[in-house]
């Protein structure tokens, strides 16, 4: 067995792994981080795509984001298309001049690796069977086996950011951890195509056949989503069956405008809102997906994941550079604090669009009023930019 030492080892090698290991080597901490997958099919995986100011700063603050500063897109407003209308959500006007960050997960990501490449950072790909130690002990440690061999990381502290399905939440007694779940009845049928955008904003449409959304990557390659049954699969949809039913979910001016194209990718995600909590666990803390799951809707995957890293990077700030481990000592509090609030504001944006199996006509008439609320008052319409554009950390 090889025995190595870090000050902070981190499983998961997807955007909060390494964005949290890129701000702390840049102050000198020391990180290794542990992925079980292979780089390629980390950046294999297709994710979202709006960024929260808060996320981008974040990029800017761990070097990263030249790239995304040139290719992404600053988008000051979305479309929400519904009762044979479109209304705009003004988030310039109505968030204090605020803004998202179009620009893909995927790049991210790429950005990410790429700049621990270029620190010398340590990412172990392909570490298996990865197992915590002596968590509310002094001296955690981490084994992971590679190569044949086993291997020991003796450290200070280990951050779980290993998503919804990784093995860190799981290190924490049944006792001690408590689970909050909602499944959603549906899920999203997503399709990528080298083809132009529907529009220069996101239209998000709430329809009688299900809900609808139409992004962007770029002006060369977009991003659609449409409501499915859960028992739909992503081989039975041909491109054709998916162009038809999205144009007719649409209003027929940005139907009669679309550029269809072959998928090149087409995948079912399902929709869940999930919070663990505590988030911290001796030397443990859980980050991102590990510890929290929201539906798409809202955009909020990466960007809550984002507000966590920023509370650890902080906290690990203090406690190295000054001996105060008040940041970490209130870490869970903090970050559940405003990951319940993503998970609200995605709750009520699903809620509000999506066609549920067994809505009574009542309950369609209340989903109409709640739309017609929103685009009939400036404050209304001033909470959902300013949940969309992302609360304060
Ligand atoms: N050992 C090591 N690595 C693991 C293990 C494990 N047991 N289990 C999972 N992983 C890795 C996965 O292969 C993945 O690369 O942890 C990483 C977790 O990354 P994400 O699932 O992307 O979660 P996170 O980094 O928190 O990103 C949150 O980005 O990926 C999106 O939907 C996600 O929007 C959310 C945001
Ligand atoms: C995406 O571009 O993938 C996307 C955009 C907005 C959402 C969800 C997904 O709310």
């Amino acid at each position: 067995m090889t025995i190595t030492r870090t000050q902070v080892a981190i499983i998961g090698g997807g955007p909060s792994g390494l964005l949290l290991s890129q701000l702390l080597h840049r102050q000198g901490i020391d990180t290794v981080v542990l992925e079980r997958q292979s780089r390629d099919y980390v950046l294999g995986r297709i994710r979202a795509g709006v960024l929260e100011q808060g996320f981008v700063q974040l990029m800017r603050e761990a070097g990263c984001a030249t790239r995304m500063e040139a290719e992404g897109e600053q988008h000051h407003g979305f479309m929400i298309a519904h009762q044979g209308r479109m209304d705009r959500v003004d988030l310039q006007g109505s968030a204090n001049g605020a803004s998202v960050m179009v620009y893909g997960q995927t790049e991210v990501t790429r950005d990410l690796y790429d700049a621990r490449d270029e620190m010398g950072g340590e990412v172990v790909h392909l570490a298996e069977n990865v197992r915590l130690h002596e968590l509310t002990s002094q001296h955690p440690y981490v084994t992971y086996e590679k190569d044949g061999g086993t291997h020991r990381v003796d450290c200070d502290f280990v951050v779980g950011a290993d998503g919804f399905h990784g093995v860190s939440r799981k290190s924490i007694p049944s006792d001690v951890l408590c689970e909050y779940e909602k499944i959603y009845p549906f899920g999203w049928l997503g399709v990528l195509s080298n083809t132009p955008p529907a529009a220069s904003e996101l239209i998000y449409a709430r329809h009688e056949r299900g809900f609808a959304l139409c992004s962007l990557r770029s002006q060369v390659l977009s991003r659609y989503y449409i409501q499915v049954p859960l028992t739909d699969r992503a081989e039975d949809w041909s491109d054709e069956a998916f162009w038809s039913e999205l144009k007719k979910r649409l209003p027929q001016q940005v139907a009669d405008g679309l550029e269809t194209g072959p998928s090149i990718e087409k995948s079912i995600a399902p929709l869940r809102s999930f919070v663990a909590e505590p988030m911290r666990y001796g030397n443990l803390f859980l980050a991102g997906d590990a510890a929290h799951i929201v539906p798409p809707t809202g955009a909020k995957g990466l960007n809550s994941a984002a507000s966590d890293i920023h509370y650890l990077y902080q906290g690990f700030l203090a406690h190295y550079q000054k001996g105060d481990s008040a940041g970490l000592e209130n870490y869970s509090q903090k970050a559940l604090a405003r990951v319940w609030k993503a998970e609200r504001f995605s709750w009520w944006m699903t809620n509000l669009l999506h066609r549920f199996p067994e809505m009574s006509k009542t309950d369609l008439r209340l989903q109409c009023a709640d739309l017609d609320y929103l685009f009939s008052s400036e404050a209304a319409q001033a909470s959902l930019a300013e949940n969309y554009v992302g609360l304060p950390y």
